[in-house]
């Protein structure tokens, strides 16, 4: 039950996983020493000093893996709901594998979870987030994005008075798919990327102009955003449905996303939506239960924007103010299931999941977001740009109970599929025109799969 082509693998030289394995992963674990080291300077506390330079000590050792081509060992049992997971994995699979011949995305999602571990066996050290300083710092960072929308969107969504039913529709439906975009273009901003972004690459990245996301449309090369629409009014009609959301990162795009699923409440379109996050810290800036907290708090009472007007701040507040609002009222729920912090993709989500499958099956639409969960569905391997995303995604299209399935993904790794039938010949001119497309952020797919009834 494994797709055809063969997956990414950190030994393949023209695949962007020989960079990430080679020296990305080492940049990133470097920069999270630095960080616990300025931690570390900051502590008073013996106990809690020495326990923390175990950590790095723990770190180092894991740099050392890397570098060396280590093979890859277990995971000790630091107590986490996913051990046995991973260890059924790395002993079914990847027993005797290193970080360089293992599956480029398995390896990857291994040093995150080996970068947890340095934390979870040690005593005081348990929930720290090696990241968590840049997430912040970053949102901080795009203030002009953020007032931007909250400046727009503060105010509970109304259409203009006298419009008749279909320019109504017509209203809706253009506002829609701007939001979609704006949820999908959030995407572009992660850490893992993006190391020391400067202001001016923040706001290129983040401008959510109405001219601009008409000319950034045409960088959707697999498009099903009519289709989504379509799929939004039939749940609709149905009183609303229940939406889900597998989220990538925080800061910036998680409010992104956080706009989008406020509008589909708004406008009818859902009555439920359940946000999933990570556990831990992942793969550099995904969102934990902390990021989002800290989002929602610092929204409503944060001085993270000195510069910005009273009118900014207040509307930014408000913002805030009213999601807190859906979370009590259990219109918004965060759910954080173990298996999204393995190295499973998810054409296995079924067999090594079933909970989780059994519950994502009641959803009317799941929206995954980014190019990690892009990665895990289409399993990261080289199947042609022209392959349908129902194809691609194998179970999690064709299981007996498999949901709608969204996916919206700037394109930041090497697989690409959906882009239909003309696809395989629209990548090759890219290829040769721009090389490096599939990793710019430049391009992004939006994809639909109907799933399954169960
Ligand atoms: O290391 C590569 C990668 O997994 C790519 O998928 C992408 O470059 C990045 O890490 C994560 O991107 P995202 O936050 O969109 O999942
Ligand atoms: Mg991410």
């Amino acid at each position: 039950n494994n797709p055809p082509w063969p997956a990414y693998r950190g030994y393949h030289e023209y695949s962007f996983a020989y960079a990430t394995m080679g020296q990305r992963l080492p940049t990133i674990l470097g920069k999270g020493i630095e960080d616990v080291v300025v931690t570390l300077n900051q502590e008073y506390d013996e106990e809690r000093v020495v326990d923390l330079v175990q950590c790095i000590e723990r770190m180092d050792a894991l740099m050392g893996e890397l570098q060396a081509q280590a093979k890859l060992r277990p995971i000790i049992d630091d107590g986490e709901a996913d051990v046995a997971l991973w260890n059924k994995l790395i002993a079914k699979y990847f027993h005797g594998k290193t970080f360089m011949n293992a599956p480029w995305l398995f390896a990857e999602a291994y040093k995150y979870r080996r970068l947890q571990e340095c934390f979870s066996i040690s005593k005081f050290w348990k929930s720290y987030d090696v990241f968590f300083r840049q997430k912040c710092d970053t949102f901080s960072r795009s203030n002009e994005a953020v007032f931007e929308l909250s400046m727009r969107f503060a105010e509970p969504f109304k259409l203009k008075d006298g419009l008749s039913p279909d320019q109504k529709l017509e209203a809706e439906r253009l506002m829609f798919k701007e939001l979609t975009q704006i949820c999908l273009w959030g995407n572009s901003t992660d850490l893992s990327l993006l190391i020391n972004m400067t202001e001016d690459q923040i706001r290129s990245l983040q401008s959510t102009g109405g001219a601009n996301l008409a000319a950034t449309e045409k960088n959707i090369l697999g498009n099903h955003m009519q289709k989504l629409w379509e799929t939004a009014l039939t749940l609709r009609s149905n009183t609303g449905g229940r939406v889900d959301f597998v989220l990538d990162n925080a800061g910036f795009e998680l409010y992104c996303d956080c706009v989008y699923a406020d509008f589909l409440l708004q406008s009818g379109l859902a009555k439920e939506i359940r946000f999933h996050g990570k556990r831990y810290p992942w793969f550099v800036s995904d969102v934990t239960k902390k990021d989002w907290t800290w989002l929602l708090n610092t929204m409503v009472y944060g001085q993270l924007f000195p510069k910005a007007s009273d009118e900014e701040k207040e509307s930014l507040r408000r913002l805030g103010l009213r999601w807190k609002q859906y979370e009590k009222e259990g219109k918004w729920i965060y759910e954080q299931h173990p298996f999204w912090c393995t190295g499973f993709t998810f054409w296995e989500l079924h067999n090594e999941a079933p909970d989780l499958f059994l519950h994502l099956s009641r959803s009317d639409l799941v929206i995954f977001k980014g190019d990690l969960n892009h990665r895990k569905l289409t399993y990261d391997c080289a199947a042609p740009p022209s392959t349908d995303f129902e194809i691609a995604i194998g179970s999690m299209a064709s299981a007996a109970g498999a949901p709608r399935i969204c996916s919206m993904r700037t394109i930041k790794s090497d697989v690409v599929v959906g882009l239909g039938p003309e696809g395989d010949e629209l990548a090759e001119r890219l290829d040769k025109e721009e090389p490096g497309w599939k990793i710019s952020g430049k391009y992004a797919v939006v994809l639909l799969s109907e799933g399954r009834p169960g």
